[in-house]
């Protein structure tokens, strides 16, 4: 990845506002952003229009969850000194190219996207026989071209929106400039290892299995959902010995306990030296040493919504400037210098 070279990427990402964010989220994409925004030129936005692709039926999602998102973000370290913070439906240049994409968009590169069929069959009570669903990763598309991005950090589920983001800018270089530079460089995914943490049931961490740890939530909460986690269930009584890897405590102590710390909860849970809870006690510190800094910079940052408001409305100028600069070269290059 970046980190290696020195030269600084061009990076773009989003996220939806759908819910609060939670340690998946957290260990997943947030701290992959964190590293890249040390290095490079990155912008992350909270995708609100994306959120409206499967929620359109209830748009208040959008407006109940965005702020808490973002207050997240801060709150484990996105740097809007370094990186550019922003809303997506606040640089409208991005609805103006996704439809000037539109036009030239063969249907089939839309209907074999593989996210496609599989989310209409997954959601299955909202109705995603739409146009806006259709097009969604043609959006995404333009997120990424409109800030001409070298870079895309995104999940493997991700991939083939940032090829079909190559194929748009191939296509439309091809089409409208030959002869003269090309106007939008083709983005690379940087591909994030899915995140090793699972969720509390040993599932993947998501709202809808309601097995989260919330970024906001507080400590007390954590605690009792650690405490009650399910554990190998062979471990009925004390000392019936168990097997770390049939249970989703050991998952989390392969993330957060040292290597001393691993070998001692081995030991115990296969010998029955150790306790379920004793075992559940080493990790509940390591999460606690880890979550209580963000938690309390997060009140702090609550606090404060006129400097979030600042800091969102700073972001959103700063990459409006550059949305505008790309689609004045767009419009000159679809010769429609006839506007007044
Ligand atoms: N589609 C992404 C998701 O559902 C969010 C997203 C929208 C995005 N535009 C983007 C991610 C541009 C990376 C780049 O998670
Ligand atoms: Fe799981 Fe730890 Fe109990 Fe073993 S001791 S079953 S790893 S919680």
């Amino acid at each position: 990845m970046s980190e290696n070279s020195n030269k600084p990427m061009r990076i773009l990402s989003g996220m939806r506002p759908t819910g609060k964010l939670h340690l998946g989220h957290m260990k997943g994409v947030l701290e992959n952003w964190l590293r890249l925004q040390h290095d490079n030129h990155c912008f992350f936005f909270a995708a609100d229009w994306h959120a409206l692709t499967t929620d359109y039926a209830n748009p208040s999602i959008v407006k109940e969850t965005i702020w808490d998102m973002l207050v997240d973000w801060l709150a484990v370290g996105i740097d809007p000194e370094k990186a550019v913070v922003f809303i997506q439906s606040e640089v409208p240049e991005h609805a103006e190219l996704h439809l000037l994409f539109s036009f030239m968009t063969p249907l089939p590169w839309l209907e074999r996207v593989p996210t496609y069929k599989d989310q209409i069959e997954q959601l299955k009570e909202k109705d995603l026989g739409t146009y806006g669903f259709l097009g969604y990763p043609l959006l995404q598309a333009a997120d990424i071209l409109i800030y001409r991005a070298d870079a895309v950090p995104v999940g493997e589920d991700q991939v083939p929106h940032v090829e079909l983001t190559r194929e748009v800018a191939r296509r439309f270089n091809h089409l409208y400039r030959q002869g003269i530079p090309p106007l939008f460089p083709e983005p690379k995914s940087l591909l994030l290892p899915a995140s090793k943490l699972p969720g509390l049931d040993g599932r993947k961490m998501s709202k809808s299995y309601n097995n989260t740890i919330e970024i906001s939530e507080e400590w007390k909460v954590t605690e009792k959902k650690v405490k009650t986690m399910p554990t190998d269930p062979a471990r009925v009584h004390r000392d019936d010995p168990g097997t770390p890897e049939k249970c989703p405590v050991w998952d989390f102590h392969k993330i957060y306990s040292t290597e001393t710390e691993r070998a001692e909860v081995h030991e115990g849970c296969t010998t029955a030296g150790i306790g379920c809870l004793d075992c559940k006690k080493i990790l509940l510190n390591h999460l606690e040493a880890e979550l209580q800094p963000i938690r309390d910079r997060r009140i702090e940052i609550a606090a404060h919504m006129d400097d979030v408001h600042d800091i969102v409305r700073h972001g959103n100028e700063r990459a409006r400037h550059e949305a505008s600069r790309t689609m004045e070269k767009v419009r000159k290059t679809l010769k429609m210098g006839y506007r007044v």
